[in-house]
């Protein structure tokens, strides 16, 4: 007799497939590795309890484990050697001592990431990096993101996703340091902290991937929908109510507090067309643009976590900014070509470029020797 094939939120599996997670393993865990999964015995079907890329809520496995429950099925979908590697490969470069050394940390974590996340034909899912980056960065109470989970799963995955990108891509564009990485991590993760709460709604969720994709559509998208002056405000001051939310109650996050400020103008455009301050930004350093960059290329989007479903997924999101049509009224596109080059940079595809580039500094060098003889 075949075994029964289930089908859950676009997952498909046997029960074969599916392995077991103790209730204290789980709760040693910040993001699930796998879809954690419930055997009806009554129904024979599975329900599903929590998602693989979900953080663990305490209270969750606090309240299994009072009903008296040990353990529960697990489709897993981390891998947990990659997961290890990265790990490793971040704390390589927080201990490294001399810069030298970071700059070899660098390349190397850098190297492993272009080649699962932008090499386009490998075979990983982006939880294995995502869960390594949360694990060595975060320095969020729990009841800070439970609260931002509460509101929305989708935005708590969201920015976990967006907080572990932001810190590779600071990390490809020349930040090595480990306090700066740490706070573009949190800064990014609590970019929307201001939607967090009661106020938050589905339309609040649309208009977010509007301003997304079209700096501007976001607020004409809710103006369309005639929501309450109460909605409309909501939406448009969160990056300022956001920030005075961050700043009062993830302080002891940071290690610096300038880059929480970024917070506060994440809507903000360089011809003073954003909100809610309408500020011209043009002064932005490259790591300060490197959260907006980030925010603007994820989607607002559920993700349901299949194995082996992510290589090349950073390279995917940056491909698709080509077909954005507002890249210049925002400031992500110095940082958009130099992640380019670097990432290509380390999977060796530009060394026919750095040879030529070479060649012809000697050649000028060469030209201004002449000069400097016939001169003389
Ligand atoms: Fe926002």
């Amino acid at each position: 007799m075949t075994e029964k094939t289930f089908n859950l939120k676009g997952l498909s599996f046997d029960k074969k497939d599916l392995g077991i997670i103790t209730l204290d393993e789980l709760g040693e865990k910040q993001i699930c590795p796998g879809h954690v999964i419930f055997m009806s015995a009554k129904f024979n079907r599975p329900v599903l309890l929590m998602r693989a890329g979900d953080f663990v809520d305490p209270a969750f496995v606090k309240k299994y484990k009072d009903k008296g429950q040990k353990s529960f099925y697990i489709l897993s979908i981390a891998n947990q050697k990659n997961i290890d590697e990265f790990e490793s490969l971040w704390v390589k470069l927080k201990i490294a001592a001399l810069e030298s050394e970071r700059f070899a940390a660098r390349n190397e974590l850098l190297k492993y990431f272009a080649n699962l996340y932008w090499y386009e034909d490998s075979v990983v899912c982006a939880l294995d990096f995502y869960i390594a980056t949360f694990n060595v960065f975060n320095r969020l109470a729990d009841e800070i993101i439970v609260e931002v989970r509460e509101t929305d799963t989708m935005l708590c995955e969201r920015g976990m996703q967006m907080a572990s990108l932001a810190t590779v891509v600071a990390l490809a564009i020349g930040y090595t340091d480990y306090e700066i990485l740490s706070d573009i991590f949190h800064v990014t993760f609590l970019l929307d902290f201001g939607l967090v709460g009661e106020g938050y709604s589905y339309l609040i969720s649309q208009a977010c991937d509007k301003e997304r994709l079209s700096p501007g559509d976001g607020i004409t998208y809710l103006k369309n929908a005639k929501v309450s002056k109460k909605e409309f405000d909501f939406f448009h001051s969160h990056p300022v109510t956001g920030y005075q939310k961050v700043f009062r109650r993830c302080y002891g996050a940071f290690y610096n507090l300038e880059l929480m400020k970024l917070i506060s103008f994440h809507h903000e455009q360089h011809n003073g067309q954003g909100f809610p301050q309408r500020l011209n930004f043009w002064g932005l350093s490259d790591l300060e643009v490197v959260p907006l960059f980030i925010d603007y290329i994820v989607p607002f989007e559920e993700v349901i976590y299949q194995e082996n479903s992510s290589g090349g997924l950073l390279k995917k999101y940056v491909d698709a900014i080509e077909s954005g049509s507002k890249i210049d009224s925002l400031p992500i596109r110095r940082v958009y070509e130099r992640l380019e080059y670097e990432m290509s940079k380390v999977l060796g595809e530009v060394v026919e470029d750095d040879i030529q580039n070479e060649e012809e500094n000697n050649i000028e060098e060469e030209s201004l020797d002449l000069i400097d003889k016939l001169g003389a």
